[in-house]
């Protein structure tokens, strides 16, 4: 965060705005706003900790006073990750062991240097993806055993669902990077059914009469498993596809979506969102997802999902939330480039771009379809006599609030 961003939040939250003027230049006191009025003054915190951590997350520093009540943390940064780096790419993942909250999806971002191949494999959960950089050539099979291959850029996305066999490949001119996403909190990227592995512990003479081959032309079959290895870049795509679809033809199933060919599904001043799930993307039957662009002074509206815990990841840009968790509960934290958030099922919250550029980020859910209940659209589809009764703002007032979910405001 820039110094002058710094100082204007916190000047913002009245950080030692109104304090008593001989004991704030002292740097003894600071006080806190509740709709704009001062509270009583808090002390501050003489003793420095982590001067980069304590940037980072200035709502942990000096909390909205609105803050209470012990609410577990709801962010986890990818920069925490455990890498594991091996020839040709490296894996980082975030999951229920470094998140407690995450029970519903897990992660992992991978990179792959150009021609390296995440190799054949398989696994019991689906798996949802986003490019966030460069180009990868992906490879599947159908429930029928036709073959899927495309290529992929920097915004698009694949699914495959549980069970279903892939491969992922870096393409020129520097390989690629992705945030793949797991329907299970539980699952780790280790767990995978690795075609290597599976051959290292199968007897050698089952696997000649699998294929029909001499032990001789198995003798140089991996000894230990791959997960990602080096290779060339390959060549066409054309080629490939042909090549996969063997004599069964290509699958009609369409395991890749282009994200930018479509028009946004909502775009205001405060940003767009983009929605991708079971209705636009028949094949994602176990994630829904909206891609999500706030611009600056603009914020996601207070909301809440009814259908499914939010997990989120934080592409760009810098933002904070409030998540509101019933019996007084309610903490804001602060996130950016490479933040994975989280808000369980129906816990209300916002999302507010606090940087000068677009704030961007993924929103996934255990789901076959989006769903979100806006504050907005609720109150305005509330008699007024109610909605007046229960908040103390006058019916004249009310008639002003948005009619249709802004999703963004301003609108
Ligand atoms: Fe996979
Ligand atoms: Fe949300």
């Amino acid at each position: 965060m820039r110094d002058d961003e710094q100082e204007d939040r916190v000047t913002r939250r009245g950080f030692l705005g109104a304090a008593p003027s001989g004991l704030a230049a002292a740097g003894l006191l600071s006080t806190t706003a509740i709709g704009g009025q001062e509270s009583a003054a808090k002390p501050n915190d003489p003793v420095t900790n982590n001067q980069s951590l304590d940037a980072e997350n200035p709502d942990a520093i000096h909390p909205p006073a609105t803050d209470a009540g012990g609410l577990p943390p709801f962010k986890y940064p990818y920069s925490l990750g455990e890498k594991f780096v091996l020839d040709g790419g490296w894996v980082r993942e975030v999951t229920v062991r470094e998140m407690a909250i995450a029970k519903t999806i897990s992660s992992a971002q991978i990179r792959l240097s150009a021609g390296a191949i995440r190799e054949l494999h398989w696994h019991s959960v689906s798996e949802w993806s986003f490019m966030l950089y460069g180009n990868t050539r992906i490879t599947c099979i159908d429930s029928d055993g036709k073959s899927f291959v495309t290529d992929l850029k920097q915004g698009e996305l694949w699914y495959f669902p549980a069970g279903m066999p892939h491969s992922l490949q870096g393409l020129g001119p520097d390989g690629s990077e992705f945030m793949l996403a797991f329907d299970d909190g539980n699952f780790s990227e280790r767990e995978t059914a690795l075609l290597s592995e599976w051959m290292i512990h199968t007897p050698r003479d089952v696997i000649a009469k699998n294929f029909g081959l001499s032990d001789q032309v198995l003798q140089k079959m991996p000894t230990k498993p791959l997960v990602i290895f080096p290779s060339e870049v390959p060549g066409p795509l054309k080629d490939d596809q042909q090549a996969a679809a063997g004599v069964r033809g290509r699958s009609p199933v369409d395991y890749a979506f282009r994200t930018f060919e479509q028009p946004p599904t909502k775009s205001n001043k405060g940003g767009e969102v983009r929605i991708v799930d079971s209705k636009n993307f028949p094949v994602a039957t176990r994630i829904a997802a909206a891609i999500v662009t706030v611009h600056p002074g603009g914020m996601r509206e207070l909301h809440w999902h009814p259908n499914a815990d939010e997990w989120q990841f934080f592409i760009s840009g810098k933002g904070r939330q409030t998540v509101f968790a019933t019996a007084g509960r309610a903490r804001t934290m602060d996130f950016e480039t490479g933040d994975v958030g989280y808000v369980p099922l129906g816990a209300p919250h916002y999302v507010e771009n606090t940087g000068s550029a677009d704030l961007r980020f993924l929103e996934l859910f255990r789901s076959n379809l989006y769903q979100d209940v806006s504050l907005n659209e609720w109150l305005a589809n509330t008699p007024p006599a109610v909605v007046a009764a229960n908040l103390g703002i006058d019916k004249a007032s009310l008639e002003k609030l948005p009619k249709v979910k802004p999703v963004f405001m301003p609108e």
